[in-house]
C-alpha cells in the first residue's frame, strides 16, 4: 500500500469518527444540563462560576459545540444553545431523547471498548440490571411510536379478554391497550422495583403491575390468559431456555391464545449493522444473551406448541421486528 493510501485510510477513519464527537458532545450536555445553562445565552465564565465548573474544560466543550452546531456564538462572549438541543437533549424537556445518549455512552460504548480484553480472556462482564433498569426501560419506550399501532391492530383482531405483559417496563403497551379497550384485564410483570414504582405512577390503576420474576409468576399462575406480550425481553433468556419459556407461555394461554414478541432479530433481512453490534454487546455479558434470528424464533415456536402468524419489521434500520405467535389448536 502506498504512503498516500495509508494517509487516505487514516483520514477516512478520522472523518467517520467525527460523528462520534456530536454524540459525545450531546451526551455531556445532557448529563450535566449544560444546554439548559446556555439556553438563554451565557458566557463560559458565567456558567462555570454559577455552577462551580472547570472554566477551562467547559470552554473546550463549548468549542466543540460551536463546531458541531449544537451551540452558537452571540455578542459579548455569550454562547447560546440551539433550540433543538434544549428540546431533545435536556432532562427538563418533555420531548427529550437524551436518555438514549446515556444508554449508548454509559453502557454500550464502554462495553465495546472492553472487547479486546474480553476476547483475549474469554471472560464476560456482568450487566448491572439495578443500575441500568430505568434507563433501559425508558429507552425501550421510544419504540412504542412504531409498535403501538400494530399491537393495537393485533389486539383488535384477536380480541383478548386478558393480557399479561412480561418485562412490562413502564407499561406503555398495556396503557395503549387500556385506553382503547378499557374492559381488557391487564397484568404487567416487571423485575425492577424502581421501574415498577414509576410504572404504577404513570399508568391507570386498572392495570395490575406486579413486581417479580417472570419465571416465579408463571410457576404460581393458575389461571389462563388470552394474550402474552414479550417485548424487548428475549435477550434476558439463554437461547436454549427460550423454548422452555415459550412452553410456559403456551401453558398460561387459553386455547386460542397468542403472543406478541418485539425484538431485534439478527441475521434477518433488515438492520444487520445494528443487530450485529447489539449482539456483540449482549454476548459481552454473562447475564445477557444473543438475539434470536428469524429461524430460531420459528424453531422455538414450533417446538413449544405455537406457529408464527407474522414477522414484520417495525424499524428496519434497527432490525426490530414484531413477531406474532398463535397457539396451535
Ligand atoms: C428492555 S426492557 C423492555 C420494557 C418493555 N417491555 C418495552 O418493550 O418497552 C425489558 C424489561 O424486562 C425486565 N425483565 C428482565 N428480565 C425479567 C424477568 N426475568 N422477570 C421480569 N422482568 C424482567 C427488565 O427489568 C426491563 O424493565
Amino acid at each position: 500500500m502506498s504512503e498516500l493510501q495509508r494517509v487516505i485510510q487514516a483520514r477516512n477513519w478520522m472523518k467517520t469518527n467525527e460523528n462520534f464527537l456530536e454524540t459525545w458532545h450531546a451526551h455531556v450536555g445532557y448529563d450535566m444540563d449544560l444546554f439548559d445553562s446556555f439556553e438563554k445565552g451565557a458566557s463560559v465564565k458565567e456558567v462555570s462560576s454559577s455552577r462551580n465548573l472547570s472554566e477551562e474544560l467547559l470552554e473546550r466543550w463549548v468549542d466543540v459545540g460551536l463546531q458541531v452546531g449544537h451551540l452558537t456564538k452571540k455578542k459579548k462572549e455569550k454562547v447560546k444553545a440551539k433550540k433543538k438541543m434544549v428540546r431533545y437533549a435536556s432532562k427538563a424537556s418533555r420531548e427529550s431523547v437524551g436518555i438514549l445518549l446515556s444508554e449508548m455512552m454509559e453502557l454500550h460504548i464502554p462495553t465495546l471498548l472492553k472487547y479486546p480484553d474480553l476476547i483475549r480472556s474469554d471472560e464476560r462482564l456482568t450487566y448491572l440490571s439495578d443500575k441500568f433498569a430505568e434507563i433501559v426501560a425508558e429507552t425501550s419506550t421510544f419504540l412504542e411510536k412504531a409498535a403501538v399501532s400494530p399491537i393495537l391492530k393485533w389486539v383488535k383482531q384477536e380480541n383478548p379478554a386478558s393480557i399479561i405483559d412480561f418485562g412490562c417496563g413502564y407499561c406503555g403497551y398495556l396503557s395503549a391497550v387500556h385506553n382503547k379497550y378499557p374492559e381488557t384485564e391487564l397484568i404487567g410483570v416487571e423485575l425492577s422495583r424502581e421501574v415498577v414504582e414509576k410504572a404504577k405512577a404513570r399508568v391507570s390503576q386498572d392495570i395490575d403491575v406486579r413486581q417479580g420474576d417472570i419465571e416465579d409468576f408463571l410457576e404460581s399462575f393458575e389461571g389462563k390468559t388470552d394474550m402474552i406480550m414479550a417485548h424487548n425481553l428475549l435477550y434476558y433468556f439463554k437461547p436454549e431456555e427460550r423454548v422452555t419459556l415459550f412452553r410456559k407461555f403456551a401453558g398460561a394461554l387459553t386455547k386460542k391464545g397468542s403472543v406478541t414478541i418485539i425484538c431485534p432479530l439478527v441475521y434477518a433481512k433488515h438492520g444487520g449493522a445494528f443487530t450485529t453490534a447489539f449482539n456483540t454487546f449482549m454476548s459481552a455479558h454473562d447475564n445477557l444473551y444473543p438475539l434470536p434470528s428469524p429461524e430460531t424464533i420459528k424453531k422455538d415456536a414450533g417446538n413449544s406448541g405455537f406457529h408464527v402468524a407474522g414477522m414484520k419489521p417495525l424499524i428496519r434500520e434497527g432490525g426490530w421486528y414484531l413477531i406474532t405467535l398463535k397457539k396451535n389448536s
